[in-house]
């Protein structure tokens, strides 16, 4: 293979440009070339196919740097559909006029049902990232449990539980690709920000509820248990709403303020979602959620009453002592954790090894064991994929969270402290040491890496 290209789709995380930096060190090592696709799939399939040469002579572009968040080729939510003939073409046309002999994208279980009718066309691997950790499989097959009670509507869809899911905690050495890029990152953002909101509603007295991303997968607000949260609430556990009622009074009278984490989608007891619902375009059609901690607190006011706070907090009402905020985009920006680093980096360098080895339609995946840490290792597309085809978000097993006492469980703690004990390097407590403060950023204004690619972006027809 002497040139491939890589591309970033979907929505992104703090750890990609660790990803492509990985892949392109060993591209190098492999005399490979590197063009990297701009905007995700949008770029792959447009006229122009706008590019940027990463390794020439074999060098790395100094601006690829691990450390920098998000991706200096950009990202978008496109979608290649396998029905989209027109499209495909496209991409067709693009890859043979690039002499393009292999493709990584790097994305998540969007991007892997976009790559599907690519790797008709060429070799295709898929290096994993997601900040919401939902690409992957929590056992081997798992996928062949996904059901349709209406075959035609995908969105009928439901996972039949695990078997033995009640009384079994999941393996955690069978777990199909255990963490992805950009998921720690989240985390440390989601419960650094627990921790300060904490202190501000144990001074004012408030009820917080936090809201946290992660579309139907609760792997976010399972970790933010590290801000020690009294109350997490998953999407893949609907809401008891008397029960959560009753354990924020019960913690409020206790200690005068609460902290609750709430994943953006968690549902009602209905199954329907907290929040409202927006289709978005990326590749499996996710939808985008918001509003699930408005929604909870307007039902907590409703539920708790206005006498509590007055008696105990001196509020004039719940509406102002229960607050609510969303940690946002801020956990999917700026720069990644040394554990992400590390392991997008190795990702992206075997999702090169797997292509110039020969593999098509293959994820590049990482696995955990209680000998051997984590290693690397490497699925076909055909093991995530449902009988009708469809990849879906991985949830959160039912061992990794207790829902009676709505706090993450005692295995998925086990699972959580795997990724997050020596997740934090001694060059992140320096970079925050040195460079927020930096008097510098007061004279300098920001200079986008985006200006910097612009003078390296190639069109077909330059
Ligand atoms: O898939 C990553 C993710 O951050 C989700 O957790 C979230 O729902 C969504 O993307 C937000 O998308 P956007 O950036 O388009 O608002």
């Amino acid at each position: 293979m002497k040139r491939i290209a890589v591309l970033t789709a979907g929505g992104d995380t703090p750890a990609l440009n660790a990803t492509l930096h990985g892949l392109v060190t060993q591209a190098n090592a492999e005399e490979v070339e590197v063009f990297g696709i701009l905007n995700g799939f949008q770029g792959l399939v447009g006229q122009t196919a706008p590019h940027v040469h990463l390794n020439p002579g074999f060098t790395i572009i100094p601006e690829l740097n691990p450390a920098r968040g998000g991706s200096i080729i950009g990202a978008s939510r496109h979608y290649v559909h396998p029905d989209d003939e027109q499209l495909l073409e496209q991409a067709s046309r693009t890859i043979s006029r690039l002499s393009i002999e292999g493709l990584v994208c790097v994305g998540g279980d969007g991007t892997l049902n976009g790559l599907q009718p690519l790797s008709q066309i060429l070799p295709c691997v898929l290096s994993p990232k997601t900040i919401d950790n939902d690409l992957g499989l929590n056992e081997q097959g798992e996928a062949n449990r996904w059901t349709r009670p209406i075959p035609d509507q995908p969105e009928t869809a439901r996972l039949t539980p695990r078997a033995h899911a009640a009384v079994e905690p999941l393996d955690l050495e069978g777990i199909v690709n255990y963490v992805t890029p950009g998921y720690a990152t989240a985390v440390f953002v989601a419960a650094g920000g627990v921790t300060r909101v904490r202190t501000t509603a144990e001074s004012h007295r408030r009820v917080a509820i936090i809201e946290v991303m992660g579309r139907h997968s609760g792997y976010i607000a399972l970790g933010a248990a590290y801000g020690q949260p009294d109350i997490i609430l998953v999407p893949e556990s609907p809401v008891d709403l008397a029960l959560v009622t009753e354990r924020v009074e019960e913690v409020y009278r206790h200690q005068q303020n609460v902290v609750i984490i709430c994943g953006e989608g968690i549902v009602d007891s209905e199954g329907a979602e907290f929040g409202a619902r927006r289709e978005s375009t990326d590749p499996s059609g996710n939808l985008l959620l918001s509003g699930a901690a408005e929604r909870l607190k307007s039902l907590l006011c409703d539920n708790l009453g206005d006498a509590l706070f007055r008696d105990i907090g001196g509020h004039s009402d719940a509406a102002t002592a229960i607050f609510t905020r969303k940690v946002g985009h801020t956990q999917r920006g700026g720069r990644p954790l040394m554990f992400d680093r590390f392991h997008a980096s190795q990702l992206g360098a075997h999702a090169i090894d797997l292509l110039t080895s020969g593999q098509n339609n293959h994820v590049s995946t990482i696995q955990w064991s209680a000998d051997d840490g984590f290693t690397l290792g490497h699925h076909s597309a055909e093991e995530f994929r449902d009988e009708w085809g469809v990849i879906h978000a991985r949830r959160v097993d039912p061992s990794f969270y207790d829902s009676s006492l709505l706090q993450v469980s005692a295995h998925g703690s086990r699972y959580l402290q795997n990724i997050f004990t020596d997740s934090i390097g001694a060059d992140d407590a320096d970079f925050l040491r040195n460079s927020l403060f930096d008097s510098g950023n007061l004279d300098a204004p920001y200079e986008s890496i985006n200006v910097a690619i612009k003078r390296r972006v190639r069109e077909l027809g330059d």
